[in-house]
């Protein structure tokens, strides 16, 4: 797999699971651009991306803000002239029963996760449709397929994802670009290390490999999408769960 002399922007790239896609496609030879609300470890991050000898570059924007994502989306296409792999990563969750989940808990997570996926893909799509040729890879969740009780907006929000990677993926595939999303399953990072104790166990039962995934793991199937191998491949949800969801 070879991505040298691409430009990838990747959302919520300072931790996590973006950390481990923006570090995986800037081993791959891809220079990245890291758009994310925090702006603590970025500068180790860059660091380490200029030791893989990239050009790296970190944007703080709000991926829910239109008029964040669109003035990161000048500079970074200012910086690089064009973005060849959006990676929509960037996701909160609210979790509540939906009894007792509020307004304000619904609408960030759909905002964050659902419309932040919209903002950002249209603030690089015109480029790709240009240059006829582009991959777009958005991070759903199993949840989104399977429903989790106490997470009806993360759900939707991810539900949302799959149809919306459908939907573009048709509106794009003749312009050479590929839409595709990925379903993480259980994966060891700051998001899941705040679940109780019982909940983790119980999730760790229903995985069949018998252990969490490694935010690496998800970094990998991202490289492969965002690579030359994978041009036939669009509108997909990929599993990479461990085979919790068969
Ligand atoms: N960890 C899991 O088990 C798991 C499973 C399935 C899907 N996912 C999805 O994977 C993605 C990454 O999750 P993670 O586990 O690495 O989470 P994380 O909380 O460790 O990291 C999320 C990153 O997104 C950034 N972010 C949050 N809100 C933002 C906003 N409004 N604008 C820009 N950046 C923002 C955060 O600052 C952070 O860097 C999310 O979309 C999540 O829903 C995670």
């Amino acid at each position: 797999m070879e991505l040298s002399g691409k430009v990838s922007v990747v959302t919520g790239g300072v931790q996590g699971i973006g950390r481990a896609i923006a570090l995986r496609l800037a081993e791959l030879g891809s220079d990245v651009a890291v758009m994310d609300l925090k702006e603590e470890g970025s500068a180790e991050l860059l660091s380490e991306m200029r030791a893989l000898r990239r050009k790296p570059f970190f944007a703080r924007a709000d991926v829910s803000l239109s008029s964040d994502v669109d003035a990161a989306a000048e500079e970074i296409i200012g910086l690089f002239g064009r973005v060849d792999v959006l990676v929509n990563n960037a996701g909160i969750t609210r979790d509540a029963l939906l009894m007792r989940m509020d307004e304000k808990s619904w609408d960030s997570v759909i905002s964050v996760n659902l419309k932040g996926t919209f903002n950002c893909t249209r603030a690089f799509l015109r480029g790709m449709i240009k240059r006829r040729s582009g991959r777009i890879i958005n991070v759903s969740s199993v949840v989104g397929i399977m429903g989790n009780a106490g997470q009806s907006n993360y759900a939707a929000s991810k539900a949302g994802v799959i149809g919306f990677t459908k939907s573009v993926a048709k509106e794009v595939a003749s312009r050479g670009i590929t839409v595709n999303a990925i379903a993480p399953g259980f994966i060891d990072t700051e998001m899941t290390r705040v679940i109780p104790e019982e909940a983790r166990k119980s999730f760790l039962l229903s995985i069949p490999a018998g252990r969490a995934g490694a935010a690496e793991d998800v970094a990998n199937v991202v490289a492969f999408l965002a690579s030359d191998g994978a041009s036939y491949i669009t509108g997909q949800t990929i599993h990479v769960d461990g085979g919790m969801l068969m």
